[in-house]
């Protein structure tokens, strides 16, 4: 999960290279790194930090040159250090990195035979070695491909060779790479995204594809020496802006902006006037499914928690949630009435694609529930449903996360109406409660300033635990996620229920635990439970709908959250459990955007 850029022009391409770097920062910012043709020579620059770092060094020590590659980092092999940082240069070749080799210490092995001596602690570095060595023998397709197949493990590649000084080369297996066509200059990118700002006109490579980029051509060849065709798609030209805005991060501006997500996406999926769901060409028929496979990772998997409720309640389908890093390895029974759905923000995740992936080898019906149209999950799938949120740019995942639950919600209730499991008034009961979603979500905004207060009391704390029950079990995960991520704070989400068995051991006086009890069917269950943590000593912090039922002076903060339809309450719960995080991160002056050892789009197992 780095970042990769890569720009073949007939004009100086450096600070070009660095707003594309400063777009990819998403996919990781512990280093970033530069390399251009100057004078006959690779020029390399990198350092330690942000893409702002090397903009200093260049703004000191500048660098020229039409042809150019860069990269941000997010560490893998060696700690982030200036000489870890990519590119990783010899005299005659330069290399950017996004993925893992996994034989890299064999390969390391055979080269240091042969005299060549390793600077940095990565993997990328035997790439370079590779090349350069096949580079004395043999031409430069010959000499990718026979690197190619020494390595073990996914890649994307951007790369500079000195004997061929127009070019910027390209290559990937298992991790995404796309060229984009400029006037006079050409670009390679680690997704769409980055080269979105300079051109809509996009060609995604396949595993086993290389690619020559010349300032006017683009040539593309298979792994077998063979030169191919390869299509030119023209992106969607969604005019979301990827802007702050007079937020102070992109986070704020995400959560704040989840009342407009959700009006987007109902307004993509329900149609007015026939009070009904658009849902057309679905790839299996509704009535056939016999079981339904939810598969994320993080936050969508947490999406997929919550829909399993909504799925189980609605249809008498079998549904089953899975992490994908652990469905893909797995001994699963696929069956042909199955529907795999697979959820991912970014639609690049690397397990999500690896499982999705071991569905279309084992020819079974997929779906991709996704937030970037053009990625890897989305056009890998059988059937994709967007979820129009517009690009999300903090690492933490908010809006998206909404707009993941929305589309599942939107499934879940027209299944269940096509399988006649939801009766005619009653679906249309439901499409109409979800009309109203995106006006009770932007009432529920209106808690920042309490959340404020709430969150001061965080400061002081180890930890914290966050529990609920049925719908609210899985945004108690969603919101322990939420505030590891921002705060770097312990946290734990339970069911509400097993507290007692193992998790009561961890209240002690002062722990905040923040207790989810919309008024349900577990209402008076929950209330008891937070009854217990209070004897114990915890600070709880109660956000329900219906606090009036609640009289205890021991709740240290009451919060009280709109009423809805008791399915949709997870929309609500979710809003001040993302602004807690948020707050309380702020407070402790983290990166909020950018938080440590993250990134937004983890292309690496
Ligand atoms: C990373 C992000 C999380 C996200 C997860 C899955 O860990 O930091 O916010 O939930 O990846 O990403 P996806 O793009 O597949 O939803």
């Amino acid at each position: 999960m780095c970042g990769i850029i890569g720009i073949a022009s007939n004009k100086p391409v450096v600070s070009n290279i660095i707003q594309s770097l400063k777009k990819l920062e998403y996919r990781g910012y512990d280093s970033a790194g530069i390399a251009t043709f100057a004078n006959g020579f690779i020029d390399e620059k990198k350092c330690t930090g942000r893409v702002d770092n090397l903009e200093k060094i260049l703004f000191k020590n500048p660098s020229s040159g039409s042809i150019g590659i860069g990269h941000v980092r997010w560490a893998t092999h060696g700690i982030p250090s200036q000489i870890n940082a990519h590119p990783h240069s010899s005299e005659e070749v330069s290399v950017v990195h996004n993925g893992i080799i996994e034989n890299s210490n064999e390969i390391k092995k055979d080269l240091e035979k042969k005299g060549y001596k390793f600077k940095s602690q990565t993997d990328t570095e035997v790439i370079t070695f590779l090349l350069t060595d096949f580079l004395k023998d043999f031409d430069l397709i010959n000499t990718i491909n026979k690197t190619l197949k020494k390595l073990n493990g996914s890649f994307a590649l951007g790369i500079l060779f000195k004997k061929f000084n127009n070019l910027v080369v390209g290559a990937r297996r298992g991790s995404p790479l796309a060229v984009g066509y400029g006037p006079e200059e050409n670009y390679l990118g680690s997704d769409s995204y980055a080269l979105k700002s300079m051109t809509n006109k996009i060609t995604y490579l396949d595993d086993g594809d290389i690619c020559l980029l010349t300032n006017n051509k683009v040539d593309f060849y298979n792994s077998k020496n063979k030169k191919i065709n390869k299509e030119i798609l023209t992106l969607s030209s969604e005019k979301h802006t990827a802007e702050k805005g007079h937020y102070k991060d992109f986070m704020s501006k995400e959560i704040n902006e989840q009342n407009v997500t959700a009006k987007t996406c109902i307004k993509e999926y329900v149609d007015q006037i026939r009070r009904d769901i658009n849902l057309y060409n679905f790839p299996i028929k509704p009535k056939e499914i016999e079981k339904i496979v939810l598969i994320g990772c993080g936050t969508a998997f947490h999406s997929c928690a919550v829909a399993k409720y909504w799925f189980e309640e609605f249809t008498n389908a079998e549904i089953e949630i899975d992490i994908a890093s652990e469905f893909r390895y797995r001994k699963v029974q696929f069956k042909k009435k199955n529907l795999y759905i697979f959820v991912s923000q970014s639609g690049e995740t690397a397990d999500t694609l690896a499982a999705l992936d071991l569905c279309k080898k084992n020819k079974v019906k997929t779906c991709s529930i996704v937030n970037v149209v053009e990625s890897s999950i989305a056009r890998l799938s059988d059937f994709v449903l967007p979820i129009h949120a517009g690009p999300e740019i903090g690492v933490a995942s908010t809006k998206a996360f909404i707009g993941q639950m929305l589309v599942l919600y939107i499934l879940a209730i027209k299944i269940s109406e096509v399988r006649k499991e939801l009766s005619g008034p009653v679906y249309v009961k439901k499409i109409n409660e979800l009309k109203k979603l995106p006006e009770l979500i932007k009432k529920t905004l209106l808690c920042q300033d309490k959340i404020q207060v709430i969150a001061k009391d965080f400061l002081q704390a180890r930890g914290a635990m966050f529990m609920g029950r049925g719908l609210s079990f899985p945004i108690a995960l969603e919101g322990a996620l939420k505030l590891k991520e921002l705060s770097y704070l312990h946290a734990e989400g339970y069911p509400a229920g097993e507290m007692k068995h193992g998790p009561l051991a961890l209240i002690e006086e002062g722990l905040p635990v923040v207790i989810l009890a919309p008024k349900d069917k577990y209402f008076e269950k929950t209330i008891s439970n937070m009854q217990e943590v209070i004897a114990r000593g915890g600070k709880v912090i109660l956000i329900s709908n219906d606090n009036n039922t609640v009289t205890s002076e021991n709740v240290r903060f009451s919060l009280e959250v709109p009423k809805s339809d008791e399915q949709l309450t997870p929309f609500i719960m979710a809003i001040p459990l993302q602004l807690l995080a948020y707050h309380v991160a702020s407070l402790k002056n983290c990166n909020i955007d950018k938080p440590r050892n993250l990134a937004k789009s983890v292309t690496v197992e």
